[in-house]
């Protein structure tokens, strides 16, 4: 049973899959800490039905970003997490941060990366007019959306008829991808060798 951490910024349906895979018994963890940046994000009210302990932590309470980083990872210290997933955290991971649990944290990203890096990735790849997108969960690293890649999966987008179509093709494949390489991770390990990510089953 592993301990999962989980940081948000709104209205958390990634956050959101990961508690059902624990309820349908997919995923082998639990869930003991939520972060949030942002107090009127959505993924806390599901905090709250779902008995997860929640934390805000506002950019604004910090004299520096530095600072909030290092009070995220003393949370997430404290509770003793093994992995750490960014569920539609809208902030860059400090080093902070990063330094504490690299290898152990990873991020979904609304794109098959590299293409479409950072913000609004469907409206990206929209207006750039590609016909399959997708999603992408990767480790975090120092760069934006640039860590070595666990899992995609693609998605067929050339008949959306705009940005938000894309987003709302792309969403349940997120909740599924998510759920998948969470579970892994409960059962097994992923090994990076260099760019390149495979899994060993078996803890
Ligand atoms: C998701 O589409 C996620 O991939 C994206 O934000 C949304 C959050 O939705 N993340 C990023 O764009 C990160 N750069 P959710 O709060 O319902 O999970």
């Amino acid at each position: 049973m592993i301990k999962i951490g989980v940081l948000a910024s709104g209205r958390g349906s990634n956050f959101q899959s990961i508690i059902d895979g624990i309820r349908g018994k997919e995923i082998d963890g639990r869930i003991v800490a939520l972060i949030v940046d942002k107090p009127e994000a959505g993924a806390v009210e599901r905090a709250q039905a779902n008995g997860v302990p929640y934390f805000i932590v506002e950019r604004k309470e910090f004299a520096g970003n530095g600072e909030m980083n290092r009070k995220i990872a003393e949370i997430l210290e404290g509770k003793k997490v093994d992995l750490v997933v960014l569920a539609g955290y809208m902030r860059i991971v400090g080093k902070e941060l990063l330094e504490k649990f690299r290898g152990r944290m990873i991020n979904i990203h609304p794109a098959l990366l590299p293409s479409f890096p950072g913000l609004d990735a469907q409206k990206q790849a929209f207006e750039h007019g590609v016909k399959v997108s997708g999603c992408t969960v990767h480790f975090v690293d120092e760069g934006t959306d640039t860590g070595p890649i666990i899992e995609q999966t693609p998605v067929y987008i050339g008949d959306c008829k705009d940005a938000h179509e894309v987003s709302e093709r792309i969403l349940p494949y997120e909740h599924e991808t998510m759920r998948k390489v969470v579970s892994n991770f409960s059962k097994g390990k992923y090994v990076v060798e260099g760019r390149r990510v495979r899994y060993e089953h078996g803890l």
